[in-house]
C-alpha cells in the first residue's frame, strides 16, 4: 500500500509540482494527497518570522488536523539591496491582496527608490515534515540576481526579474524543467525524497541514521545535572546538520530549567565534537510582542483550562517572571522551529525529574499528554532518567504520571 503525506497548501499547482518531481525521483510509493482532500480549507496565520518558522505552522497546523504525516513549504525572494525583502513576506509585499504583477512593481519601485536597477538575491524554500515521530527541515536555496525590468511572460511571481546564476535567461524564460533542476523548490525538494526514502513512515521512533528521541531527553537531563560524558556522546551520534541542530535546539532550551551556566557548559561540550555552524533559524530577530502572542498561544495549548489559573497564580507571585516566562520562555525559547512541542515537552519532563522539581514537573507531565505524549513515551523518560539519576527520580516520574493517568 503506497504511504500517504499531506502536502499542507491550498495551491494544487504545488501539489502538482511536489508529485511530478516525487515522480521524476523515483519516489513512487508516497502518495501525496491535497489538504483539501483530507481535511477541508484551512485558515492557517502565517506570521512567522522566518521560512521555517511559516512552514511549521502550515505543517503542524494541518498534521494536528489530520494526525497524517504531513509536508508545507514557505518560500520567497531575498533582495541583497532590499536587505533580504520581500523575504517571508513574498507573497504580500504589494499588499494584502496583491498579484504576482502588484508584487514586482513593489519590488520595482523599492529597487529604483534605493537607486539600483538591479542587485544580487536569492530565493529560498523551506520544506517542513512532521509525523508521530518525528519533525524536520529541508531548504533549498537558488542564488542570482534580480532586474527590475521584466524578461520573459512564462512561470509565476518574481520569475521575470530572477536570473539565476549561470544563466542569461530569467526563470520567466526556462522550461518548468529547466527551472526545477536549479531551483529553490526543486533543490529542497531532492533533499526532502532523499530523507524520506530513508524513513519508514509513522512506523519506527528512528532511522538508522537519525538520533533517537532518548538521545534528546538524555542529552536534556545530562545538561541539566553537569554530566558532560553524556552530552559529548549524543553529540558525537548526529550524523549529519539537521541532527546536530536537534541537539543544539535542545541543549538551547535547558538554559529555561539550569540556568545559563548550565546550558553553556552543555553547549560548549558539544560545540567541541559537532562544531557551531548556524542553521538559518538559529538566530530569530527578537520581537516581544510576537514572542508575547506566541508564548500565549503555546501555553493555552499545553495547559488548556488550568492555563487562567495558573497565570493568575504567577501574577500574584510576581509579575514579572509570569511575563518573563510567556514571552522569553514559551514564546521566544519553546516556540521556536527544529524541535516538536511534543519533543520539547518530554525532554523538559526528564529534565525536571531528574531535578527532583515536583510541582513543576507535574505540571509539565500533563502538559506533555496535552499535546500528544502516551504512557510509552512517559515509560521511554522514565528509561533515561533511572540510567543517569537513579531510581528516585524515576519514582518521582512514575508517580508523578499515575497521580494524572492511574493505571486500573
Ligand atoms: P508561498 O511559499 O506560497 O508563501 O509563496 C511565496 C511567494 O514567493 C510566492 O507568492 C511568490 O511571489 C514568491 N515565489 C516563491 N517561489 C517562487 C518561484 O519559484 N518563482 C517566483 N516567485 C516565487
Amino acid at each position: 500500500m503506497k504511504r500517504q503525506v499531506v502536502v499542507a497548501t491550498g495551491n494544487s499547482h504545488k501539489v502538482q509540482e511536489l508529485s511530478d518531481l516525487f515522480a521524476r525521483e523515483g519516489l513512487t510509493d508516497i502518495e501525496l494527497l491535497p489538504m483539501s482532500q483530507v481535511i477541508g480549507p484551512l485558515k492557517i496565520e502565517e506570521d512567522g518570522l522566518t521560512f521555517a518558522e511559516n512552514a511549521l505552522i502550515k505543517a503542524r497546523a494541518v498534521y494536528e488536523s489530520c494526525m497524517l504525516p504531513t509536508i508545507a513549504d514557505d518560500s520567497g525572494l531575498c533582495i541583497d539591496v532590499l536587505e533580504g525583502q520581500p523575504g517571508v513576506r513574498s507573497a504580500r509585499f504589494g499588499g494584502p491582496q496583491a498579484t504576482d504583477s502588484d508584487n514586482r512593481d513593489a519590488v520595482r519601485r523599492a529597487m529604483i527608490q534605493h537607486g539600483s536597477s538591479d542587485s544580487a538575491a536569492r530565493f529560498v524554500c523551506v520544506l517542513c515534515y512532521i509525523d508521530q515521530y518525528r519533525t524536520f527541515f529541508t531548504i533549498g536555496e537558488s542564488a542570482g540576481k534580480v532586474v527590475v525590468d521584466d524578461q520573459g511572460s512564462g512561470g509565476f511571481g518574481y520569475d521575470p526579474m530572477f536570473i539565476p546564476d549561470g544563466f542569461d535567461l530569467s526563470y520567466a524564460q526556462m522550461s518548468a524543467e529547466q527551472k526545477n533542476a536549479i531551483s529553490h523548490r526543486g533543490r529542497a525538494t531532492s533533499e526532502m525524497i532523499a530523507r524520506l526514502r530513508d524513513i519508514e513512515l509513522g512506523t519506527s521512533s528512528a532511522n538508522a541514521h537519525e538520533l533517537s528521541r532518548a538521545d534528546l531527553y538524555a542529552a536534556s537531563a545530562a545538561a541539566v545535572i553537569g554530566r558532560q560524558d553524556v552530552v559529548r556522546a549524543v553529540a558525537s551520534r548526529a550524523a549529519d546538520e539537521y541532527q546536530r541542530s536537534q541537539v543544539r535546539e535542545t541543549l538551547l532550551q535547558t538554559y529555561l530549567f539550569a540556568g545559563f551556566p548550565a546550558a553553556l557548559d552543555a553547549l560548549a561540550t558539544a560545540h567541541e565534537v559537532m562544531g557551531n555552524r548556524m542553521t538559518i533559524d538559529e538566530l530569530e530577530p527578537f520581537d516581544a510582542m510576537l514572542f508575547q502572542r506566541r508564548g500565549e498561544e503555546l501555553c493555552r495549548k499545553i495547559y488548556g483550562r488550568v492555563y487562567e489559573r495558573m497565570m493568575e497564580r504567577f501574577e500574584a507571585i510576581s509579575p514579572s517572571m509570569r511575563s518573563w516566562m510567556i514571552i522569553e520562555g514559551y514564546g521566544k525559547t519553546l516556540s521556536r522551529p527544529g524541535l516538536s512541542t511534543l519533543e520539547r515537552e518530554l525532554c523538559i519532563v526528564c529534565m525536571l525529574a531528574v531535578l527532583g522539581r515536583t510541582t513543576q514537573l507535574y505540571s509539565h507531565v500533563r502538559g506533555a499528554i496535552a499535546v500528544g505524549a502516551t504512557m510509552h513515551d512517559i515509560a521511554e523518560c522514565m528509561d533515561v532518567v533511572v540510567e543517569l539519576s537513579g531510581r528516585q527520580a524515576y519514582e518521582l516520574l512514575k508517580s508523578t504520571y499515575l497521580s494524572i493517568r492511574p493505571i486500573d
